[in-house]
């Protein structure tokens, strides 16, 4: 079976193939086209991210099944991203794949973004399959789940405000960094030596038990705040300069200490041996290493931590197709009637 997968949730026109290799599955191709637009605003503008779908999808398809070497008669299924996101964006995604499908009178599937960023992983790795403890952390979400099967998600903990990405892209923001700013963050965080200053480590202390409500929880915009007072302060003294590196570390380790944290509760009280990161934030090499450290010592030295690549860890069309191939298996198929939707539930 080969899959054709969709995705324009956001700010990426992606188009992928996946086929089928027994309980396993191939990537065949990846195209993913960034929309670079957005840098000038500082942020997406959802109106001209739609656009720049319209513009971008058919070509984007085009090439990813170039790539794979497949004629459109070859597919056998589309899978498209038909929420969370943008509206206006996943719609230029669900219409062309409904179109597609029609007139390849093939099945059309819809499929829930994150549950695509769970799947990241398994396309690189096949070890990276349930039962697992999942940390999702992307710029629009924040989130820890427990699976212990592929369409089984029990979501333990979000964040309370701000996602994980969003933190480090409005901190970067602060520091004068570009839009996203995770990746700038981080290298900047790699000059410093060591944190210079202990910022809290919001949701996280010793007294929290399980089934507290804010046991699994997180929240970022305490920290955001506390790290705005120590730019306005380092501004002041005219000292920013020489301290963005370490403010930026101060920053990180405080964010990437919580999200450890947390992940090893939730893996400790499952008794989770595996734990898959994914999204944007899953590239920090801070985090990934953060998460195997503390996951080796409280879980086991047995214990595994899998974290997609690059490209396979932000958004992109084959962790859909991939999502997209394992519902097809178990007969499910959406109507043409197939709607977007700006939020929609994982667990
Ligand atoms: O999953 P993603 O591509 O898109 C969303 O669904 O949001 O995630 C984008 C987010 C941005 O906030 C970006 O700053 C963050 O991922 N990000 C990083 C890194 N690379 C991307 N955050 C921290 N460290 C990184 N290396
Ligand atoms: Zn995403």
């Amino acid at each position: 079976m080969i899959v054709l997968g969709i995705e324009s949730s956001c700010d990426e026109t992606s188009a992928a193939v996946v086929s089928a290799r027994g309980e396993d599955a191939a990537l065949d191709s990846l195209v993913i086209l960034s929309q670079d637009v957005h840098t000038i605003f500082g942020g997406v503008v959802p109106e001209i991210a739609s656009r720049a779908h319209l513009a971008a999808i058919a070509p984007v398809v085009k090439r990813a099944l170039e790539e794979a070497h497949v004629e459109l008669d070859d597919i056998d299924a589309i899978g498209v991203t038909n929420g969370p996101g943008l509206v206006g964006a996943l719609l230029v995604g669900v219409s062309f794949a409904k179109s597609l499908a029609a007139s390849l009178e093939i099945p059309v599937i819809g499929v829930n973004h994150l549950e695509g960023h769970l799947f990241a992983t398994a396309l690189e790795d096949p070890e990276a399959v349930p039962p697992f403890t999942a940390l999702l952390v992307s710029g629009g979400h924040t989130m820890l789940l427990d699976v212990p099967a592929w369409g089984e998600y029990v979501l333990l903990g979000s964040t309370r405000d701000d996602a994980a990405g969003e933190a480090f892209d409005k901190v970067a923001k602060l520091l004068g960094l570009p839009y996203p700013g995770g990746r700038h963050i981080e290298a900047l965080a790699k000059e410093s030596s060591g944190a210079t200053i202990r910022f809290p480590r919001p949701m996280l202390h010793g007294g929290q038990r399980p089934g507290d409500a804010d046991y699994y929880d997180v929240s970022f915009s305490g920290l955001k705040t506390a790290m705005l007072h120590a730019v306005r302060h380092a501004e002041a003294r005219g000292t920013l300069d020489a301290e963005r590196a370490q403010l930026a570390r101060s920053f990180q380790d405080a964010l990437v200490e919580t999200l450890a944290a947390k992940t090893v509760r939730a893996a400790v009280e499952h008794r989770r041996t595996r734990v898959v990161l994914g999204g944007g934030v899953a590239c920090n090499q801070a985090l990934v290493s953060a998460v195997r450290d503390r996951v080796r010592a409280q879980v086991g030295t047995d214990a595994k931590v899998f974290a997609p690549g690059v490209r396979l860890a932000t958004d992109n069309a084959a962790m859909i197709a991939r999502a997209a191939l394992f519902h097809l298996g178990r007969g499910e198929r959406s109507e043409l009637s197939l709607n977007a939707f700006s939020s929609m539930p994982l667990a």
